[in-house]
């Protein structure tokens, strides 16, 4: 039985920030963090508000692994080629450690949430010094300070998933965009995923939460925001509060210039919020609809509760209200069961859509699944054959659909210098394709006007033009 929600008090997070301050007091503290993510823009987001969490006990962030006192994983299990990445590295510094056994060792993340993961890192690895889940980030003093008194149980304490917490600090990598959770976890069971097994049930922040954050981000000076969960057309539905297009509603009156979102699960892709991306002037013209098949017996396999035709509708309802919105997806292939037939169907519902890009995946069985338990299993000579067809077809779609670009208007923010010294910068469209114009430096930031000139590999070509 996974945990019910727990919002985490006030008195708890203040309590962790009594904990961070004894660390930062200490003679004997890490002085310097590596944080290594896998995964999602979950992850990646979760590692901000560690490093905030660590750069309040007064911690730097070290250039690299062999110079930093800590060195945390924040890993990924969503397919076995993440998670053996991630077990390979962090093996890997029981050699660090060698040289200086003062290092401190970390993992958590999604791995760390699966059954039993924490214990056989805690008997197996005893390199390892302290571990927690996704749902218990706000603890980091706490199992810090563990590690550090050598209270090996309580650092690797198994964890809740279920948890709901604000007022983290979070470390932005970006002055001018930022992610901003709106939700945690998933209750959706799609059967191939390890996701609701690991980072627990679907909880919505409180609106007024979430705005608060997003009108801090805009005083700051961010121009794009990109609001996170797993299923965000589900937001607000595990408290009876507000809806998503709800919520969008209310971001757009702190002035932010763009928000985007992911991921959309398509079964629950409402007419309201079309009709809130096409009024919204704040909401970028792009939406990422995860298909993962275009066959509907596999897509009742996989537990989607949409069908091909339920998905080729919202398409076409996204066009008629959004003419230039930009489409993106994930795929699996070789899921257990596909025929050759079924696969075929993917690759038909590719060329009816036309997705500006795709990431692809290999089905790959995850411990606890539904799917895992299947039958039929795909030889893995086929399953990287059809892989192969798949990329090819959307590559050259993914071609076409930027020459389609060259000679329209876009709106780029400057994220930076493609590279240093090259007098060009890089920054994506409101469709959210990559482009890279002649520029200066001073121009990070801003949101200009571009007309796309030519197409690259993946990227689009530009010449900036006066405002309107
Ligand atoms: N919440 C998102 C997906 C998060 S996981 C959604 O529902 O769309 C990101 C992608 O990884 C999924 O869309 C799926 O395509 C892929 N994926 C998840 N589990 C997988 C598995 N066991 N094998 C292969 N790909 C998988
Ligand atoms: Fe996984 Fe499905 Fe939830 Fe996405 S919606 S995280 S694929 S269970
Ligand atoms: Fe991986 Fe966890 Fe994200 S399993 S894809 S890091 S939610």
């Amino acid at each position: 039985m996974r945990n019910a929600v727990r919002p985490v008090s006030r008195e708890e997070i203040l309590r962790q920030e009594e904990v961070a301050r004894q660390i930062a007091a200490r003679p004997d503290r890490p002085r310097s963090y590596h944080l290594i993510t896998y995964g999602c823009q979950m992850n990646a987001h979760d590692t901000q508000t560690m490093a905030g969490i660590l750069e309040s006990m007064g911690m730097d962030a070290a250039l690299t692994r062999e110079d930093a006192d800590l060195i945390l994983f924040n890993t990924c299990c969503i397919r076995d080629n993440a998670e053996r990445r991630a077990m390979g590295n962090i093996i890997f510094t029981k050699e660090i450690k060698k040289q200086r056994p003062r290092l401190l060792v970390g993992v958590c993340g999604c791995m760390a949430q699966q059954e039993g993961f924490q214990q056989r890192l805690n008997t197996r690895y005893p390199h390892v010094d302290f571990s927690f889940g996704p749902g218990e980030i706000y603890q980091l003093p706490q199992r810090l300070l563990d590690a550090m008194e050598g209270r090996r149980e309580a650092a690797f304490r198994a964890g809740e998933d279920s948890t709901l917490y604000e007022g983290l600090p979070v470390l932005r990598s970006s002055p001018f965009f930022a992610y901003l959770t709106v939700m945690y976890g998933c209750d959706n069971f799609c059967s191939y995923c390890v996701v609701p097994l690991v980072r627990g049930r679907e909880r919505s922040r409180a609106l007024p939460h979430i705005v608060a954050e997003a009108e801090a981000l805009v005083r700051d000076g961010v121009q794009e925001i990109m609001l996170l969960g797993q299923n965000v057309n589900s937001y607000g539905t595990d408290s009876d509060g507000p809806r998503f297009h709800e919520l969008l509603r209310a971001l757009q009156d702190t002035g932010i210039r763009r928000l985007r979102f992911m991921t959309s699960n398509p079964k629950d892709l409402s007419d309201e919020l079309i009709a809130e991306m096409a009024r919204n002037p704040a909401i970028c013209p792009q939406l990422h609809l995860p298909a993962q098949s275009g066959s509907d017996a596999m897509l009742r396999a996989m537990n989607r509760k949409y069908t091909r035709e339920w998905y080729l509708g919202r398409v076409r309802a996204l066009r008629a209200a959004l003419p230039q919105i930009g489409l993106t997806t994930d795929l699996i292939v070789a899921f257990p069961g596909e025929s050759g037939d079924d696969f075929a169907k993917t690759l038909s519902l590719v060329e009816e859509v036309r997705f500006d890009s795709a990431f692809t995946f290999i089905y790959s069985p995850r411990g606890g699944t539904a799917a895992a338990r299947l039958p039929g299993r795909v030889d893995p000579g086929v399953a990287s054959e059809r892989l192969a067809r798949l990329n090819a077809l959307q590559e050259g779609i993914t071609a076409q659909v930027l020459s389609a670009q060259v000679g329209r208007r876009a709106q780029v923010l400057a994220e930076g210098s493609a590279r240093r010294g090259s007098g060009q910068l890089t920054g994506k469209t409101e469709r959210g394709i990559a482009c890279n114009f002649p520029g200066t430096t001073d121009q990070v930031g801003q949101i200009l006007p571009v007309t796309i000139t030519a197409q690259g590999h993946n990227t689009l070509k530009g010449q900036q033009i006066l405002p309107d």
